[in-house]
């Protein structure tokens, strides 16, 4: 029987009431495709912060690190700073491992009201890679004069060309993978003087490698804009850090609701474990209700198992949220319009696996 090692880091707010509703679908995958998930749960939030003064333990990272992946929930909560719970957890085991790209599905779903008009599913469907490791987000810069009217700030974003190169290569692949040979950048070389010519160099460099992929290059401005008025035209979109995390909500918000949109934090190569989460966060608004959507959640474990290359268990999680979001008297939780459970919707997923 296969075997997996599953590191499960629920967080806060809602990412322990959505949890639970992806580990019952893995469960249901794990029985129906005879593959084990183990799965070992870390309780580090900002729950733990309050109470050891750390968002994880001083050896987190090496306990993570021999796992095959790791699922995670949502981090940050309304008595410790973000800054703290993002550069305590989330960022280092995005920058330890390596973890490159930022993977996100754009995807219009069936019973899913989008907020631009007259576009059914298939209209939308498309994938944003981010850059994750470099780039606009940098510790490049200083400070000086600080208080005065001479004050100056600079910012220094840092291109360097292994990982402009690689994270190309894999929108590249992925394209290939997908079967939609298409690859759009996302550029501003005519304002950036520096990095995005490079940016536009290394991608016209790259695309050589891929004859048979159709390339084109937008300015991020009037990607936007395309994004909302012609996001048909879309199949995978390759971007900086800074391009990439707009895009990568500006995306999912044209799709409708964020609580049905996940992400992969990924280390292509396998050296280390990659995470898949949902894209929102621990919603403190509506936490502790028991009414969180957890379809970004389990959507997450759809991306885990493709990414551990059990695709077809992939494809029958993707199947089976379909299938209930199209099913107009299937469950929905109140931002998909319905007064359900996060209970009911997770259960309602489950059991269309076992169909
Ligand atoms: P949020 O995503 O938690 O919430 C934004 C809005 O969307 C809220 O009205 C919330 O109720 C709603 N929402 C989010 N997920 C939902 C779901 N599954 N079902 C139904 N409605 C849902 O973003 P916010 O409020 O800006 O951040 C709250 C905390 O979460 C902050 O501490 C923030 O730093 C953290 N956060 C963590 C992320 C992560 O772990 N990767 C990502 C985004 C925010
Ligand atoms: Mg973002």
């Amino acid at each position: 029987m296969q075997q997996y090692e599953i590191a499960v880091l629920p967080g806060d707010g809602i990412g322990n009431e959505v949890m639970p509703e992806a580990l019952r679908v893995l469960d249901v995958i794990g029985a129906k495709h005879g593959v084990r998930f183990d799965r070992r749960h870390f309780d580090w939030s900002c729950e733990t912060y309050r109470t050891t003064g750390r968002m994880m333990p001083e050896d987190g990272l090496d306990r993570l690190r021999d796992h095959h992946s790791i699922l995670l929930g949502a981090v940050g909560y309304p008595g410790v700073p973000d800054h703290i719970s993002l550069w305590g957890l989330l960022i280092p085991i995005r920058r330890v491992f390596d973890q490159y790209v930022n993977l996100r599905p754009v995807r219009l779903l069936p019973g899913v009201t989008a907020p631009v008009r007259d576009k059914q599913p298939g209209d939308i469907d498309f994938w944003v890679v981010r850059e994750n490791t470099e780039g606009e987000y940098s510790k490049l810069g200083g400070r000086q004069n600080e208080g005065t009217d001479r004050e100056t700030v600079l910012q220094t974003a840092s291109f360097t060309r292994f990982g402009t190169d690689r994270i190309m290569r894999y929108a590249f692949d992925l394209a290939r993978r997908l079967g939609t040979p298409h690859v759009t950048s996302a550029t501003k070389s005519n304002g950036i003087y520096y990095s995005m010519p490079f940016w536009d160099e290394r991608f016209a460099e790259i695309a050589q490698e891929y004859p048979e992929v159709r390339v084109d290059q937008d300015h991020i401005d009037i990607l936007c804009a395309r994004f909302v008025m012609t996001p048909e035209r879309f199949d995978v979109v390759v971007a900086s850090n800074l391009f990439g995390d707009i895009l990568s909500d500006l995306g999912p918000g044209v799709t409708g609701t964020i609580g049905v949109a996940p992400s992969g934090n990924i280390n292509p190569e396998g050296r280390y474990p990659s995470t898949f989460e949902p894209v929102h966060g621990s919603a403190p608004d509506i936490a502790g209700k028991g009414i969180a959507n957890p379809i970004g959640q389990i959507w997450s474990v759809g991306m885990m198992l493709d990414h551990l290359g059990l695709t077809e268990a992939g494809a029958d999680v993707m199947a089976a949220i379909e299938q209930v979001l199209g099913d107009p008297a299937a469950p929905r939780t109140p931002d998909l319009g319905g007064t359900a459970t996060t209970e009911d919707l997770g259960k309602a997923i489950a059991e269309a696996i076992n169909g």
